[in-house]
């Protein structure tokens, strides 16, 4: 097991035209399940290739533990450079590929065999990985004769009897249906709680990275725009960027303008409370971004910063309803969690004045603290 430091590590694929990492510095602890959270692009697989040893950065250092992996500097000096096979590393990618005239069973133990383990330990490993991931009746069969879901596991047990100090996973389940997506998700986290190696996960999917993670790192063009636990990132969201990442449906986003004691966004206004106004002094007459989250929207019970709504339409989700209303021309979403929907088309909405986000129109910087 091992922690992970990256320091000032950038990536160019030409020469340094231009970076797909710039400076990137990561603290990832022992043990820890870290996520690389970003859209499609912003750099989280080349990351994660400098952190296996795939790829040279060119700058910066990676460190497992008190080991240095990787670094590179100017002009070569002091350059280390620790070969993938060398760093007890195991990576699944979604294009896993098992070997097709192998067992289960044999693609589990070819690893450790190739070690020169000795056979009663591989056959004791490998059994204890099989047993976690619920395939010991499968060992005999061969890759063709699974399912998608039991074939993702079989790569995970492959890539886990190896007993790596660190475990990559590079969007593994795009291949899976949803339901089988969401199984092996959940057992995938019990091993990873159970084994205690230190994980990093690479997905663009906000929900794996919230169900999952100890720790999100959400990326954006080769920079992180913010770290920390989910909540931290859900509830205190940086800027506009990670506000708008995180949360399905996503937040809702006024345009206001900020007049004595309150938030005017044209169809609705808020009356500042006394906790925000030494945050929004400096933008006495001028605009901000305000964000309110779907389930931050209630009914008024009230006029007291009331909203005028008009219901669009209604989706049931079972547990709570999304209602799409309209303030004014803008489309809003707001999540229901009563029993029964409300009949009426036009609602009273208010905001949960604790859960305002407030961003800079200019910087998209959070203003709130
Ligand atoms: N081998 C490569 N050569 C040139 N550019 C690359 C190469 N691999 C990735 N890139 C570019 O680097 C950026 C980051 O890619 P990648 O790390 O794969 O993103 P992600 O995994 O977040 O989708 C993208 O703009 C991509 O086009
Ligand atoms: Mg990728």
């Amino acid at each position: 097991m091992a922690s992970i430091q990256i320091k000032d590590m950038s990536v160019s694929y030409n020469k340094g035209k231009s970076y797909v990492l710039d400076k990137l510095n990561l603290d990832i602890k022992d043990g820890e399940f870290c996520v690389f959270l970003g859209p499609s692009g912003c750099g989280k697989s080349t990351a994660m290739h400098c952190i296996a040893g795939l790829l040279h950065p060119a700058s910066g250092e990676i460190r497992f533990g008190d080991t240095v992996m990787t670094r590179a500097g100017a002009k070569g000096r002091d350059k280390i450079f620790v070969p993938p096979q060398e760093r007890n590393i195991a990576m699944v990618f979604q294009e896993y590929a098992l070997y097709p005239n192998m067992t289960v069973r044999e693609n589990m133990s070819f690893a450790l065999k190739t070690k020169k383990a000795p056979k009663d330990e591989i056959e004791k490993r490998v059994s204890y990985m099989a047993q976690m991931l619920s395939i010991e009746q499968l060992l005999d069969r061969r890759p063709a004769e699974l399912s998608g879901g039991q074939r993702q596991r079989v790569a995970l047990g492959r890539a886990l009897v190896r007993d790596p100090q660190v475990f990559l996973l590079d969007e593994p389940l795009g291949n899976l249906d949803a339901k089988l997506r969401d199984q092996v998700r959940y057992e995938l986290k019990k091993i990873q709680l159970q084994l205690g190696i230190t994980t990093i996960y690479v997905t663009h999917d906000q929900t794996e990275a919230m169900t999952m993670a100890d720790h999100i790192v959400l990326m954006k063009d080769g920079h992180i725009m913010q770290q920390g636990t989910p909540n931290e990132l859900y509830d205190h969201p940086e800027n506009e960027f990670v506000a708008g990442f995180l949360g399905t449906p996503q937040i809702n986003i006024f345009s206001c303008e900020v007049r004595d004691d309150v938030l005017d966004a044209g169809d609705f206004r808020l009356r500042i409370p006394q906790e925000l106004r030494a945050s929004l002094a400096p933008y006495a007459g001028k605009r901000v971004d305000l964000g309110i989250r779907p389930s931050d929207f209630e009914l008024a019970s009230s006029q007291e910063n009331a909203i005028a709504a008009h219901v669009d339409s209604i989706e049931p989700l079972g547990d709570a309803y999304l209602i799409y209303v309209r303030i004014g021309e803008k489309v809003v979403v707001f999540k229901y969690t009563g029993e029964h929907a409300p009949q009426d088309r036009e609602l009273l909405l208010t905001a949960n004045m604790k859960k305002l986000h407030l961003f800079d129109p200019q910087t998209q910087e959070r203003i709130n603290q």
